[in-house]
C-alpha cells in the first residue's frame, strides 16, 4: 500500500502575500471553490489576525467550503491564535497553523527571544490552542536554518502538548535536496515522539530547488507538503503545486506515493488564478506554461504523430488539457505542415504542389515568429491561384 500524501494549499495565504497577487474577498472565495475542486486536503484561507479582510476571507472561506480542512495562519499570541479560532468558528474542519521562528538569527534579530524562552512560548501556546482547536499545526520558522538540536527539542516539546503536524519550513529557499532529505531524516531519527505527528515541509523557491527540495522530503517520509497554484508566494515563490502533483503521478516508480488531488483540474486551477490576480505563468512553467504541451520541431512533430511518448512524458488530458499543441514554424517539418493542411480541408494538392507550398511556408515562418492557420489558408489560396 503507498503512502497518500496530503496537499496543503496556501496560495490564498503565502502565495496572495506576493507582490502582485492580491485578491479580494469574492476573488478569494471563487479560486477557494477551484481548490475544492482540484480536492487539496487543506486550503490556507488567510492570516486571520493580519487584517479586517484576511479575517473576513478565513471566515467567509471556512464557512462556505465544507469538504476541505481550512487553516489560518497565526503567530505565537494568544491574540492570534483567538483570533484565527473566532474566523474559523464555521469550518466544518478547522485548523490552526501557528509559527515560531527557531533559527539563531531570527530569535535573535527578529524575536529578540532567546531559544528557552522561544521553547517556553512554543510550548505555552500549543497548551492554550488545544482547548479551543481540534487540529493544530506548529511551524518553526526557518527551520532549515536552525540548529538541529534545538529543532528536535521545540518539535517534541509541542507534539508532548496534542500538536499533530509538524512543519518545518525552508523559509528563504536555502536548503539542497541532498541536505533536506538528511534534514527530515533527522527529525525521524531524533525527535522520539514523532511518530504521533505527520511532517510537513513548506518550501522557498529562491535557489529554483523548491520542488526538488518537497521531493527529496517526501521521499525522506514528509506526509505533508505546502505550496501555491503556479508556485506563487513570497520573493521568488513556493514549491509549485502542479510541478509537485504532477512529478509524484508521472514517476510513481520512484516516489510511491499517491495524493488525492484530481489532477485534471489543475490546468483550470492555473489558469483562474491567473485570471484573477493578473499574473501571467512563463510559457515555459513545467505543466501549466503555454508550451509545456507544445512542439514545434519537425523531428518532434514527426515523432509525436508516429507515438505521443517520443516526446510527451505524461498527456495533456491528465492536466485537464484538450490536447498537445502541434506549433508550425521555422522549425516544423513536412509532416506536420501536410497534417494541418490535412485539418484544414486541404489533401488534393499533388505531392510537388504541397512541396511548393511548404518552400513558401518556410520563407514565410522565418519572418513571422506565429504562423495562424489564416497564413498557411493565404498561401493555398495563393497556390490555387496559379494553378
Ligand atoms: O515560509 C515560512 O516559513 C512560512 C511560515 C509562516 C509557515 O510561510
Ligand atoms: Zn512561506
Amino acid at each position: 500500500m503507498s503512502r497518500t500524501i496530503k496537499i496543503f494549499d496556501t496560495t490564498l495565504r503565502d502565495g496572495e502575500q506576493s507582490p502582485g497577487c492580491s485578491m479580494n474577498l469574492k476573488e478569494k472565495l471563487e479560486m477557494a471553490k477551484q481548490l475544492e475542486r482540484l480536492n487539496v486536503d487543506i486550503i490556507e484561507a488567510g492570516f486571520a489576525i493580519a487584517s479586517p479582510g484576511d479575517f473576513e476571507s478565513v471566515k467567509l472561506v471556512a464557512n462556505e467550503i465544507r469538504d476541505v480542512t481550512i487553516a489560518s495562519l497565526a503567530r505565537s499570541t494568544e491574540k492570534d491564535i483567538t483570533a484565527a479560532h473566532e474566523a474559523l468558528k464555521g469550518a466544518a474542519n478547522p485548523r490552526l497553523h501557528y509559527f515560531l521562528a527557531t533559527s539563531d538569527i531570527h530569535m535573535e534579530y527578529k524575536l529578540r527571544m532567546s531559544p528557552e524562552e522561544v521553547l517556553a512560548q512554543a510550548i505555552a501556546m500549543a497548551r492554550f490552542a488545544r482547548n479551543i482547536f481540534g487540529e493544530i499545526e506548529f511551524s518553526a520558522e526557518d527551520a532549515s536554518r536552525t540548529r538541529p538540536e534545538f529543532l528536535y527539542r521545540i518539535l517534541e516539546g509541542v507534539i508532548n502538548e496534542g500538536v499533530t503536524i509538524v512543519n518545518v519550513p525552508d523559509t528563504v529557499g536555502y536548503a539542497t535536496p541532498e541536505e533536506h532529505f538528511k534534514f527530515i531524516e533527522g527529525i525521524r531519527n531524533n525527535v522520539p515522539n514523532i511518530d504521533k505527528a505527520t511532517i510537513s515541509v513548506h518550501v522557498h523557491n529562491d535557489l529554483g530547488l523548491g520542488v526538488a527540495n518537497t521531493l527529496a522530503a517526501i521521499q525522506a517520509g514528509a506526509g505533508q507538503v505546502e505550496c501555491t497554484v503556479n508556485g506563487i508566494g513570497e520573493r521568488a515563490g513556493n514549491a509549485a503545486l502542479e510541478e509537485i502533483v504532477m512529478a509524484l503521478k508521472t514517476r510513481k516508480d520512484i516516489y510511491q506515493v499517491e495524493t488525492n488531488i484530481k489532477t485534471t483540474e489543475i490546468y483550470r486551477s492555473s489558469r483562474l488564478l491567473t485570471k484573477l490576480t493578473g499574473v501571467k505563468v512563463q510559457p515555459n512553467k513545467a505543466i501549466v506554461g503555454e508550451n509545456a504541451f507544445a512542439h514545434e520541431a519537425g523531428i518532434h512533430q514527426h515523432g509525436m504523430m508516429a507515438n505521443k511518448e517520443t516526446y510527451e512524458i505524461m498527456t495533456p488530458e491528465s492536466i485537464g488539457l484538450k490536447e498537445t499543441k502541434m506549433v508550425l514554424g521555422k522549425h516544423s517539418g513536412k509532416h506536420a505542415f501536410v497534417e494541418k493542411l490535412d485539418s484544414l480541408g486541404y489533401n488534393n494538392f499533388t505531392a510537388e504542389e504541397v512541396i511548393e507550398i511548404f518552400e513558401q511556408f518556410k520563407v514565410l515562418a522565418d519572418k513571422k515568429k506565429d504562423i495562424s492557420d489564416k497564413d498557411i489558408l493565404a498561401l493555398v489560396e495563393q497556390k490555387q491561384l496559379a494553378i
